[in-house]
């Protein structure tokens, strides 16, 4: 397989909060490459200023050559609405290869679309797999990693899924953890900030908490377990919760409102916000995946309410605790994890701020990273 030529143009689909910390690193490192053009399609998967304009801003991102402004529906009628918007700019566009960046239903719509006009994809955060196939990520992940050309891997293990899988050893790259580039470039400003001090909290004082996830939300049983257990962390420590418009639709659903003031309820933070505020936590209660990661190389504490994880080596190498999502293992578990901060620098392989150029490394410049 060619690398792409040193005229190549190169496009980028992202639609949801977490593609975007993915693409600034790679976004960076293609504009550093002389005769390459990067054209970035928004799908408009994530719409709310809070879930995309903002996050855009502090990463320094460029408005979108193309917004597809699919929004909202459920998952045959936002994958389908991609894809039918998407496949006419790839005919126009022409590039020579796409990116596609996570899990989302934006990643797996842009890659099916590019496979089937025989455009190469290139699929950055390979080769996570949780083995629950409940999960629709875990849907897209496998599906995006199938039609692949050059798969990025974050981790080793993620290296060791595809092969499994029977992907030939030269279509995987293990480039690092692209996400963390972005932490290591702003961290310094998200902690100068201390955004803590906003709600009258100190450094370490208070957990942060976000939850999402169909299987912890969108049951009103297991949903009302979770918030049960949030509250009763809330009586021992101040809980900061921003809230995902997907929480917030179910919260009002069950007519929830937290009791007293030890929980406060925000609305979706701002990337360098969260940064702050994660860094900044005493303990941090989870269900999403780059969170996981980000406290793990923070070494800050992390409970994560789910049965399974497709970054295990959060929980080898990171902060990482997998919780069930039940009341009082939660609780417990957040009263043991508690300020168990984790000294030194992270030691995850290749998680060190250079995953981006190692990306456009591959893809420019045809470099191996085994
Ligand atoms: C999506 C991803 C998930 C990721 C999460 C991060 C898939 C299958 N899931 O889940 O992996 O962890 O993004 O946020 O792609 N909504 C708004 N405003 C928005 C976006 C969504 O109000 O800007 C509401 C809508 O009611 C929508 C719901 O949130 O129906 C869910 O949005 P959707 O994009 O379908 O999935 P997420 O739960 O955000």
């Amino acid at each position: 397989m060619s690398p792409a030529s040193a005229s190549a143009v190169v496009l980028s689909v992202v639609g949801a909060r977490p593609n975007f910390m993915k693409l600034a690193p790679v976004a960076a490192a293609l504009s550093r490459r002389p005769g390459v053009r990067h054209l970035v399609v928004h799908t408009g998967q994530h719409y709310d200023p809070e879930m995309s304009d903002a996050i855009f801003r502090d990463l320094g991102l460029p408005t979108p050559d193309v917004d597809l402004e699919v929004g909202s529906g459920s998952h045959a009628q936002q994958t389908a609405a991609i894809m039918q918007r998407f496949e006419p700019v790839l005919i126009e566009s022409r590039p020579d290869i796409i990116l596609v960046y996570g899990d989302v239903n934006s990643t797996v719509a842009a890659a099916l679309v590019a496979a089937k006009l025989g455009v190469r994809v290139g699929h950055v955060e390979a080769g996570l797999r949780s083995g629950d196939w409940s999960m629709p990520e875990e849907i897209n992940r496998v599906v995006t990693d199938r039609l692949s050309d050059l798969l990025f891997a974050p981790s080793r293990d993620a290296v060791a899924n595809l092969r499994a899988e029977g992907v030939p050893a030269e279509r995987i790259h293990f480039v690092g953890n692209v996400m963390i580039d972005s932490l290591v470039r702003l961290l310094p400003d998200a902690r100068q900030r201390a955004p803590w001090g906003a709600h009258g909290l100190s450094e370490r004082s208070y957990v942060l908490v976000t939850l999402h996830r169909p299987s912890n939300v969108d049951d009103p049983a297991v949903f009302r377990e979770v918030l049960a257990a949030v509250e009763e962390i809330g009586s021992c420590h101040p809980v900061l919760f921003p809230v995902h418009p997907r929480t917030r639709a179910r919260m009002t659903a069950a007519s929830w409102a937290p009791r007293g003031s030890a929980v406060r309820l925000l609305d979706p933070v701002s990337y360098i916000e969260m940064l702050g505020l994660t860094a900044g936590a005493g303990l941090v209660v989870t269900d999403s995946g780059g969170v996981q990661e980000e406290t793990s190389f923070l070494g800050v504490p992390c409970l994560t309410v789910r049965p399974n994880t497709e970054r295990p080596v959060t929980l080898t190498a990171g902060t990482n605790r997998l919780v069930p999502s039940e009341r009082a293992a939660i609780v417990a578990a957040a009263k043991q994890q508690w300020s168990r901060y984790a000294a030194g620098p992270c030691a995850i392989e290749r998680w060190d701020g250079g995953t981006g150029e190692r990306i456009a490394g591959v893809v420019c410049g045809g470099e191996r990273f085994e």
